[in-house]
């Protein structure tokens, strides 16, 4: 089965939307197995900017079929939005498919995830994007979920909807002091959303199953990033989905095996966007300075992202629990003219020595120990290296670090934004 899993090594934003336009024009099928609006994918194509947050990126190339699997949370009006805009820049987009099992996003599940930050302060708020996740995933796990395909007959969403909408609308008033939702509105507009995307509706599984069978290539897109997932991230500080390759397999419908090569995408530093734990986060002028360097601001809630230096034994976790048979190293281009480089190659707990991120180790315990790296030099066109050899001497030196404190090549380096800026150390992406 010729597939390939791309997934985030860290907390996101790592440039997986980058590396996914890099490799989609080689697979059939690009598939979303988790997430939604959270997530946002960007690609630069020569001077334009595309920003996904549920259409697979794949779909910027004629002939690729996209697929948002039954893992998907969907705001089906946001999505014909999405959509909409697509096709206005010329883009085909009868190759998109939608499954009908992915669950939707309804209005009072965004005013419910807003209502839970609000009425939380401090360190116990977690800086969710507020577009409705964990209330939809919620709602999904306790079996109350409406899902794409029930749009199909109006009199059974139409019931559905009602009964679900007056539990939310209890829990909202009295609880939250908020204004009930009314249904008409949401029920308009969910089924006119429904018209517009019902030509995308298919069993996703299915075609993802039947692609792999006739020795189509496959690439699964994660989005967020494994310290983000619901089992094995910095838990609550989390997402409410599985953004381990684990959620490959449940998300799209597919035999475990069906996941392939795994492919993790990596920062030359890191990165964070909401609350939680952050090891080696930067919270002085450095930490800015790297956020200028790297432009490090959400590309779905332009909120500023918290920056600090690269976390090896949170990577040697990540690399760990999400089987990454390799690493795409992404933005050493922006770390040019920082100055020396900072790596963190231990922690220490309590006074003991860990080489591997823990996630039972109490956060506020844990003192990163650092290396230093010489910095990077300036002046250097980044984005124009075609092979490793081209690179500064300085940027392959953090490249072998990295690769020789993981133990898993890094087969990858991204040089910059564009879809050119990819070395490729290992040329051949599907086996
Ligand atoms: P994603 O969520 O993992 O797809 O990442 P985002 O798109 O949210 O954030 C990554 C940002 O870094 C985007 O603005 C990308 O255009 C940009 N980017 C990705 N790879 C590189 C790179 O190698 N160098 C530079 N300078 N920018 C990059
Ligand atoms: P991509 O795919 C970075 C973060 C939020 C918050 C936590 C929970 O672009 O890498 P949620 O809205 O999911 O309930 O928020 O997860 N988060 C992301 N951070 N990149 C993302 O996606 C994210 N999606 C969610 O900031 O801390
Ligand atoms: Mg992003």
């Amino acid at each position: 089965m010729p597939s390939v899993t791309i997934v985030g090594l860290q907390w996101g934003d790592e440039g997986k939307g980058k590396v996914l336009d890099a490799f989609a024009g080689e697979a059939d099928v690009v598939v979303r197995f988790q997430g939604g609006g959270n997530a946002g994918h960007t690609v630069v194509v020569g001077d334009t900017k595309h920003v996904f947050h549920v259409v697979p990126t794949g779909i910027l190339y004629p002939g690729v079929t996209c697929v948002i699997g039954n893992g998907c949370v969907v705001d089906v009006v946001a999505l014909q939005e999405e959509v909409s805009a697509l096709a206005e820049r010329g883009i085909d987009l009868s190759r998109l498919k939608l499954s009908s099992r992915a669950h939707v996003v309804f209005p009072y599940h965004r005013e419910l995830d807003e209502a839970r930050e609000s009425a939380r302060s401090g360190a116990s708020r977690i800086g969710t994007t507020k577009r409705g996740i964990g209330p939809c995933y919620a709602d999904k796990a306790s079996r109350v979920g409406i899902r794409v395909g029930d749009l199909r007959d109006p009199a059974t969403f139409s019931a559905r909807l009602r009964r679900v909408l007056d539990e939310k609308n209890a829990i909202l008033t009295q609880l939250y002091r908020r204004r009930a939702l009314e249904f008409t509105p949401i029920y308009e507009r969910c089924l006119e959303a429904w018209e517009a995307l019902r030509p995308f509706v298919v069993d996703t599984s299915e075609l993802v199953n039947e692609a792999l069978e006739a020795g189509r290539r496959v690439l699964f897109e994660g989005a967020q990033g494994i310290m983000l997932d619901v089992d094995h991230g910095t838990y609550p500080y989390v997402t409410s989905s599985h953004a381990s390759s684990a959620g490959v397999s449940a998300g799209a419908g597919v035999p475990p095996a069906a996941t392939g090569k795994v492919i993790g995408v990596s920062k030359a530093y890191t990165t964070r966007v909401g609350s939680g734990p952050f090891p080696t986060e930067l919270e002085d002028e450095a930490g800015d300075r790297l956020r200028e360097f790297g432009r490090e601001f959400g590309a779905t809630t332009g909120r500023p992202r918290r920056c600090g230096w690269l976390d090896l034994p949170q990577l040697r976790y990540a690399v760990r629990t999400t089987g990454a048979d390799a690493i795409v190293l992404t933005k050493l281009d922006a770390l040019a003219g920082f100055g020396a480089l900072r790596v963190a190659t231990a922690y220490a707990v309590d006074g003991e020595r860990r080489r591997v991120h823990c996630p039972d180790d109490p956060p506020a315990r844990i003192r990163p120990i650092y290396e230093e790296l010489p910095g990077l030099p300036e002046g250097v066109d980044y984005a124009g290296a075609e092979c490793f050899e081209d690179l500064p001497p300085e940027a392959r030196e953090v490249v072998s670090f990295v690769e020789r404190e993981l133990g898993v090549p890094v087969a990858y380096v991204s040089t910059g934004p564009q879809r050119r800026a990819l070395i490729r150390r290992e040329p051949q992406l599907f086996a």
